[in-house]
């Protein structure tokens, strides 16, 4: 089977997109069956696409396969066991590790057969609360090698967040590290996990834990092993696991991410659709060819860490590059460049933030210039909406295409973007260009019927959605079918808000839901609200997302306390930016609490967050018809003065 790259390019300057993107839609099982033949299968589905299966219908249906053997095993078997698989670069630690195709296999052959050891079987659960190192990747490998479904926890979530997912994967077994490491700061990783572990009804039977030196910590006796001591003896045994065959349609892992109300949604990815997908992605849409470097800067935490800086790479016989550092500060703000020079990257994946940041303290981009940038074609922008300034300024420094993309954790590829091996489109600063193949995107009214071109409505997909996409929730199957599939029959409801444009671009403005992306992280207002409003002095509160110039936007907390609370607001703001700290996580960036007397309301009782939030931002607003109090609404520009 050909695993050299599906290579479609466009020869004669002429972008195949639109024919592309038409066979997708006119001939669906076709288009994919094709796409699969870059998969090695243990068994060819027996249906590329079975519409009785599941809450919409199931792809590559009756195939078995394994993933781990995809990224791994055929690159080693086919030449290129020598090449090198992973490099981990961090400022941080001052650290390169580079790691072969062969000595990533080796690594989780043998961390596959530790985890058999300790019962881990096809189907089970595994969470991995790691920091960005090789011994994350080996992890991920190792659970997919042998069918186990893996689920991780960004770093910065704190004991609260990690104990909710381990009640609702309820894994056997727990991966983390004694440490991670932030600028001036180490995180320390383990009392987080104790204290998860205490407050979860569900407890793991055992957890590995990789001791780094940058801080030690101390094991709980009978509950956790040391990393390296059970990798030195699997590997001193010659232990290694042999791939297990796993349905098409089983899961591959489990990805929490932020829902409307503090719990979190379990998405699912299953092992066909998802190798299919970002497979065919990493030609078509990001122009890479087997053997080229590639680098995506983002977590393991994250889809886009999943998808493309381990996933991706992998499945194509790329190189790719794991970074623990952040875009300035480790050491400046020529970080990135550096990255890309010293190891020869073509394509680089970050988020608009991470520029906004570089542009900030290097308005010139003076470090740009002190590092050769020639291997380097293109630029990749997602996570967050990228505004057009920011895009102008990374081209013009850069002299590469900017390229923004569009998706989400419940899609795992990207849903528009601007296809770099199929042929490039012509660049719209503020949209990510045009929908995927397989991906047919409306934007309806209320009503769920298609509106015209450059009206704004919600942004749906029709359909059975492509390979990669979400098959459902964790074990919530009601859930998956209110939350996305009900209130527009027939359709994927994005939550997010936007236009087409006549030529069929897409445009991304916003969410339709109380999700709010800061620094590129997407985080829950109303799970925010959750946690102010159990502060015992609290009597009611309203988190909204308010424009940062670095962060795009921050959350802004306004609390109303109980009546005859007597202690001062300011002791109580700070009580509440720690709480939030300590339940959520400082990932969410939450510094902003501000006291007011009472919330400006619609007659009906509803919080007029829309308006609060441009009086914040500093935007033009008129009073709404329905207010019950106008004076409400001067007394939040008041409060605001000086905080924001
Ligand atoms: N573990 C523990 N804490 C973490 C963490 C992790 N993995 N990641 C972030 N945090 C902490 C930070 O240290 C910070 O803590 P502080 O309040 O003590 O300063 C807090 O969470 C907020 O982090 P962040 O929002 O990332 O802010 P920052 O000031 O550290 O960095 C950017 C700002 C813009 C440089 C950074 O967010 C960034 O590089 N974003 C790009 C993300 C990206 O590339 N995504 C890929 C596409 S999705
Ligand atoms: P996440 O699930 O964390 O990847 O966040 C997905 C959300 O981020 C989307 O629903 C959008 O609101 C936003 N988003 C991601 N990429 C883009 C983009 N390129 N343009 C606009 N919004 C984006």
């Amino acid at each position: 089977m050909n695993v050299q790259g599906n290579v479609q390019g466009n020869a004669d300057g002429k972008s195949r997109y639109h024919e592309v993107h038409a066979r997708s839609l006119s001939d669906p099982a076709g288009f994919w069956a094709e796409a699969a033949k870059e998969i090695d299968w243990i068994e060819p589905p027996t249906r590329i696409f079975d519409p009785s299966q599941g809450t919409y219908g199931r792809w590559f249906a009756g195939g078995v396969v394994n993933t781990c053997y995809n990224a791994l095993d055929r690159h080693v078997e086919r030449g290129r066991a020598d090449q090198v698989a992973l490099i981990h670069d961090s400022p941080l630690t001052n650290s390169v590790t580079k790691l072969t195709y062969a000595e990533l296999l080796n690594e989780v052959q043998a961390l596959a057969a530790v985890m058999q050891d300790f019962g881990v079987a096809k189907g089970d659960r595994v969470i991995l609360y790691m920091p960005m190192v090789p011994e994350a990747v080996v992890a991920m490998l190792a659970c997919a090698r042998i069918g186990a479904v893996h689920s991780v926890v960004f770093g910065g979530f704190a004991a609260k967040e990690l104990a909710t997912r381990i009640d609702d994967a309820q894994p056997k077994l727990i991966l983390s590290a004694s440490c991670g490491i932030e600028p001036g700061r180490i995180v320390h990783y383990k009392p987080l996990l104790d204290e998860a572990i205490r407050l979860a009804g569900s407890k793991p039977k055992a957890c590995i834990v990789l001791q780094r030196p940058q801080l030690t910590c101390e094991m709980t006796p009978s509950r956790d092993y040391d990393w390296a001591s059970l990798r030195r003896k699997a590997l001193n045994d010659g232990k290694s696991a042999a791939c297990v065959p796993v349905a098409a349609t089983d899961p591959l892992y489990i990805l929490y991410t932020s829902g409307t109300t503090g719990v979190p949604k379990g998405v699912v990815r299953d092992n066909g659709g998802h190798l299919v997908a970002v497979k065919w992605s990493m030609f078509n849409l990001y122009g890479v060819k087997p053997g080229e470097v590639w680098w995506c800067g983002s977590d393991i935490g994250w889809v886009v860490g999943h998808s493309y800086i381990v996933y991706g790479p992998l499945f194509h016989g790329a190189t790719t590059i794991m970074y623990e550092g952040k875009p300035v500060g480790t050491p400046d703000a020529g970080a990135f460049w550096r990255v890309i020079s010293e190891h020869k990257a073509v394509a680089f994946f970050t988020a608009p933030t991470a520029f906004r940041a570089i542009r900030k303290d290097d308005p010139e981009g003076k470090f740009i210039r002190q590092y050769d940038l020639s291997k380097f074609r293109t630029l990749f922008l997602a996570g967050e909406r990228a505004d057009p300034p920011t895009v102008e300024w990374a081209e013009q420094q850069l002299n590469v295409p900017v390229i923004d993309h569009w998706w989400q954790t419940e899609t795992g590829w990207c849903i528009a973007g601007n296809p770099v091996g199929l042929g490039m489109l012509p660049v719209k600063h503020g949209s990510p260009t045009v929908p995927m193949p397989g991906y047919q995107v409306d934007v309806v009214d209320e009503a769920a019927k298609p509106v015209g071109a450059n009206t704004m409505g919600s942004i749906v997909i029709k359909l059975p959605m492509p390979p990669g996409c979400l098959p459902t929730l964790w074990n919530q199957d009601e859930r998956f079918k209110e939350a996305y599939l009900s209130e527009f029959p027939g359709y994927y409801k994005t939550s997010d808000a936007g236009y087409k444009d006549e030529d069929g671009y897409v445009f991304v403005m916003g969410r339709t839901d109380d999700i709010i992306n800061v620094a590129g992280h997407r985080l829950s207002t109303g799970g925010m609200e959750e946690i102010l409003a159990s502060h015992p002095d609290v009597a009611e509160c309203a988190v909204l997302g308010v424009k940062d110039a670095i962060k795009g936007e921050v959350p802004c907390g306004f609390l109303v306390l109980k009546a005859g609370v007597k202690r001062p607001p300011a002791e109580i703001e700070k009580e509440i930016i720690a709480l939030v700290r300590d339940k959520l996580g400082p990932v969410a960036a939450f510094k902003l609490a501000i006291t007011v007397g009472r919330l400006p309301k619609t007659r009906s009782g509803k919080i007029l967050r829309g308006t609060i939030k441009k009086i914040a931002d500093g935007d033009s607003w008129t009073m709404p018809a329905t207010i019950e109090d106008p004076k409400a609404l001067e007394e939040i520009g008041e409060a605001l003065k000086g905080r924001v």
